[in-house]
């Protein structure tokens, strides 16, 4: 364990990148790991669950390594050709490692265990299993559906169509993965979008993909070659950073790069219309994905009802809203988001917790949170339960608290923004440990 505080901060002032998206990183792992041939990778997020993922395609029989300059270089096994690993999969702290991996090893002839740290083995597994038997996959493990769980991937997979019964990335993209081995198409059907990076990544790598409504058609053992690809700057963790400008009197930043898929932007529209000054600037697309610099400025923020049908474009981005919310004019309303209980923690329980904690007036629902405008007193040290999010969002209301706000656990940041507390504190944050 290793506690972090952070002090009322004055302005934040500087121009910098963050870290790879999380999620584009593991897939281009991933789809990388499956083409023929040498893919490279720049911009790649070197956090913990990534370079989990890195290391499960390895054992998985994919040849990964980093060069001197800094570019990840895959070469494929082909769609079908991944190996019996010779040891369980350990994929740490990360939902995202675990559940599209389930997915892909399903319909490969190859038995995996599969195990994680003490939060990721309480998260729900079922939401995978349920569809992934469908291909003719088998599942051992414990009968609440969590980890550890041992996937017997046939060698016969038949295609499914399957409707999401949760607006759920990982579990669209972990029945997308199991199709790629599988003869025939497979489809997903998803009522309410999420986030799209599988279906933009499989057309980049040229995987027959199509969408017809709310249909995504899959169809298996294509051939795919080996990409060059560029991943930009997440911004899941841009968040962070961009909520610390909007609420420190006299900021002004610039975050350079940032990934802009329209299903992940749902902060940013919700920050500017709590009259936060967020400027796009240098729009542009690289390798299938839309990409932007951020200006952003303090700004004077007033409360919102956040639409309930925003929530999958920003749903990890609730707990640092939190944060922009005590700072806010009159009551910022936050519903619709239950999922937010099967993340790393359950978040909304443990946001209201320590939100009282430093003194910030908010009502917990079964499905969301109110948070009203509050004086941050602060002086609490925060349980963050094995949460990177959590974690950090407490460190950045920090920033406006009368005293300082502690973090029980610092080291969980590594599982996304590596290098999060330098960052901050060149930026004229006081982060310490
Ligand atoms: C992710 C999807 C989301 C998100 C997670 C990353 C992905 O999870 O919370 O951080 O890369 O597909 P759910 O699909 O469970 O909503």
């Amino acid at each position: 364990m290793n506690q972090l505080s952070s002090s009322k901060s004055g302005p934040l002032n500087g121009n910098i990148t963050v870290p790879g998206d999380k999620s584009i990183s593991h897939r281009s792992l991933i789809m990388g790991s499956l083409a023929i041939g040498e893919s490279v990778i720049s911009g790649l997020l070197e956090g913990e669950d990534v370079l989990g993922t890195a290391a499960a395609m390895k054992a998985l029989g994919a040849d990964i390594y980093k060069d001197d300059d800094g570019y990840w270089h895959v070469h494929g096994v082909g769609i079908g050709g991944l190996k019996q690993p010779d040891a369980p999969l350990d994929m740490g702290n990360s939902g995202t490692g675990v559940r599209l991996l389930m997915g892909l090893v399903s319909t490969h002839p190859i038995t995996v265990t599969f195990t994680g740290d003490d939060s990721l083995e309480s998260r729900p597994m079922k939401r995978v299993t349920d569809p992934l038997t469908g291909f003719g996959a088998e599942f051992e493990g414990s009968d609440d559906g969590t980890l550890p769980i041992t996937v017997k991937g046939t060698s016969n997979p038949m295609p499914i169509k399957y409707e999401l019964p949760v607006a759920s990335a990982q579990v669209k993209s972990a029945v997308m993965l199991a199709g790629l081995n599988t003869p025939g198409i497979t489809t997903v059907t998803e009522t309410i979008p999420t986030r799209d990076h599988s279906e933009r990544i499989f057309k980049y790598f040229g995987v027959p993909t199509s969408l017809e409504g709310d249909d995504i058609h899959v169809t298996g053992q294509a051939e795919i070659t080996a990409k060059q690809m560029a991943v930009p700057a997440d911004p899941s963790s841009a968040a962070f950073l961009v909520v610390a400008a909007l609420i420190t009197p006299g900021s002004d930043i610039v975050i350079k790069n940032v990934g802009m898929n329209p299903a992940r932007t749902g902060l940013f529209s919700t920050l500017a219309e709590m009259g936060g000054y967020i400027s796009f600037e240098n729009k542009r697309e690289e390798c299938g994905e839309n990409v932007a610099d951020l200006h952003v400025k303090y700004s004077e923020l007033s409360g919102i009802t956040v639409p309930e049908s925003r929530a999958p474009s920003m749903i990890d981005e609730y707990p640092v809203l939190c944060a922009a919310a005590a700072a806010a004019e009159g009551e910022t309303v936050m519903r619709g988001i239950e999922e937010l209980r099967v993340k790393e923690s359950d978040r909304i329980s443990v946001m209201v917790k320590g939100l009282k904690a430093c003194g910030v007036n908010v009502t917990e629902h079964e499905d969301g949170m109110t948070v009203s405008k509050s004086d941050v007193t602060g002086g609490a040290v925060i349980k963050t339960h094995l949460d990177h999010r959590i974690a950090m969002s407490f460190l950045v209301l920090g920033m406006i608290a009368e005293n300082p706000i502690t973090a029980d656990d610092g080291s969980v940041i590594e599982t996304s923004f590596p290098g999060f507390t330098d960052l901050m504190n060149g930026l004229g944050a006081n982060i310490c440990s």
